[in-house]
């Protein structure tokens, strides 16, 4: 269904009459391609309804090539590194992020993006193009994490406590940055850009709200990227179908009574009984799941009493569960419920179980259209380079883009950044994890290339693909 629309790939000259007057001397000189050599300025050839259908596979390769070129430029080079760096100096944790989104606004100004605020507290949604379908949404996520950083640098975070330690501040400054490389072309577009900046992706559900809060009506698809710490700069990682894991906490009192620690026989002991809960859980997994249907659950949280010589009355227990299937995911939260208060009864105590302590919802398993991979594969190869472009395995982690991509069709990817010297980088979520800064122009380009190559070339079947893409799901 992602065809090319007809005839895109002969690469015929169109008649002069679609090109404006530099193209058409680069025509009069006999070269065709030369619509490519001019920064990708007239390949958005406003012409309704056949816009697309002249435009070579070549000319379409230049798109992100051109893309790259100008973001590896020292003066967007400079401003993003500037933003990334002030937004590391001041983490704020999900739906916190006032200061973050104070940034993103002043430089949608400066670049005369229009854009919504506020969406789910701290979110923004900028606007660039025509104003009119399709749409294509490209999303970032604003939130650091309640930790201290022990980077020694000059931008170490200034916030005791709080770090971005997940990139969320590159991820930020690329999807400014590709706010940049669109707006630069944007009466070449022929649609919307919609760029979503969400808070509290790390534990708040920001995703679920933005996606309350109406962002994605009339959006066609929906891109995301993650940088990697484990992978080669200049490489990307992804796959089609399920991508992360569905996860969801728990949290059980355990209550029993309390009483002399020598005198067993007067009490309920709830640590007792929280121990065989425990153990019970673990069988759900290997006694009750199919071996090849990959899940978790594991109690991470163990709280209860205090004095060597008292039981307590109760015990805390709580943890996370995840799978890959709606199925297997219902199938954990029932078999949790019914394993901790029959396994505490069975120790003559009672139970209460909280699905959602924090208040945070389930994440969905984040799933990536098929489809939006062969794009992904074409203009990610034309960037990187084909063998740049990793297949990977599914992982346990959860993301909440699933949220947006449960709703549309959506994509997520890994953006390595981890230089060929480079043992390794500190992983996500260390004290010590950094980000190779050399990594935002290949964001930049990234997210900008996706969208408008989308534009160009589903365009004239936007509504069609709307309704089959939907009807997959
Ligand atoms: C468990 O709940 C029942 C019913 O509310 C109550 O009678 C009993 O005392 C409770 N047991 C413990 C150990 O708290
Ligand atoms: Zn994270
Ligand atoms: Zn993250």
């Amino acid at each position: 269904m992602y065809k090319y629309p007809n005839g895109i790939e002969h690469s015929s000259c169109p008649p002069n009459s679609y090109f404006s007057d530099d193209t058409r001397i680069a025509k009069s000189m006999g070269l065709c391609k030369c619509v490519s050599l001019i920064f990708f300025l007239h390949i958005f050839v406003p012409t309704p309804i056949s816009s697309t259908s002249f435009l070579s596979p070549e000319v379409l390769a230049q798109i992100p090539v051109n893309f790259l070129d100008r973001a590896n430029k020292p003066d967007l080079v400079d401003w993003m590194v500037g933003i990334r760096r002030t937004i590391h100096e001041n983490p704020e944790l999900g739906f916190e992020e006032f200061v973050t989104s104070k940034l993103i606004r002043t430089e949608l100004d400066k670049m005369n993006i229009p854009y919504k605020y506020p969406v789910a507290v701290t979110g923004v949604v900028g606007f660039i193009g025509t104003g009119g379908p399709p749409f294509i949404a490209l999303r970032a996520d604003m939130d650091a994490l309640a930790m201290q950083e022990r980077v020694e640098w000059e931008h170490k975070s200034k916030v005791p406590g709080k770090m971005h330690a997940c990139g969320h501040d590159a991820h930020v400054t690329m999807l400014l940055g590709a706010a940049k490389l669109l707006q630069e072309n944007h009466h070449e577009l022929q649609g919307t850009i919609v760029l979503v900046f969400q808070p509290a992706e790390e534990e708040g559900g920001g995703a679920k709200k933005m996606l309350e809060a109406g962002v994605l009506e009339n959006v066609d698809v929906i891109f995301g990227l993650h940088v990697s710490a484990d992978r080669p700069i200049g490489t990307v990682a992804s796959r089609p179908g399920p991508l992360f894991a569905a996860s969801g906490f728990f949290e059980a009192v355990i209550s029993g009574k309390g009483g002399h620690a020598a005198i067993p026989q007067d009490t309920v002991d709830p640590v007792f009984a929280a121990s065989n809960v425990i153990i019970s859980l673990q069988h759900l997994v290997s006694r009750e799941a199919d071996p090849l249907d990959a899940q978790v659950v594991t109690v991470a949280k163990f709280q209860g009493g205090g004095a060597f010589n008292v039981i307590p009355d109760s015990v805390t227990i709580g943890g996370t569960f995840r799978a890959f299937s709606k199925e297997s995911f219902v199938q954990l939260i029932q078999r949790i419920e019914e394993v901790i208060t029959g396994q505490a009864s069975v120790q003559r105590c009672n139970a209460t179980i909280d699905f959602h302590p924090s208040g945070e919802p389930f994440v969905p398993v984040t799933i990536n259209n098929k489809d939006l991979h062969k794009h992904f594969q074409n203009v990610a190869g034309e960037l990187l380079g084909t063998q740049n472009i990793k297949e990977m395995q599914p992982e346990m982690g959860a993301e909440d883009f699933s949220f947006f991509a449960e709703a549309i069709p959506g994509y997520y990817f890994y953006l390595g950044m981890k230089t060929e010297t480079q043992e390794k980088l500190e992983s996500e979520h260390s004290p010590y994890f950094t980000v190779n800064e050399d990594v935002l122009p290949y964001g930049a380009a990234l997210h900008a290339s996706l969208a408008a190559r989308y534009l160009v070339e589903y365009q004239p079947k936007s509504t069609l693909l709307k309704g089959s893409l939907h009807e997959e799901l």
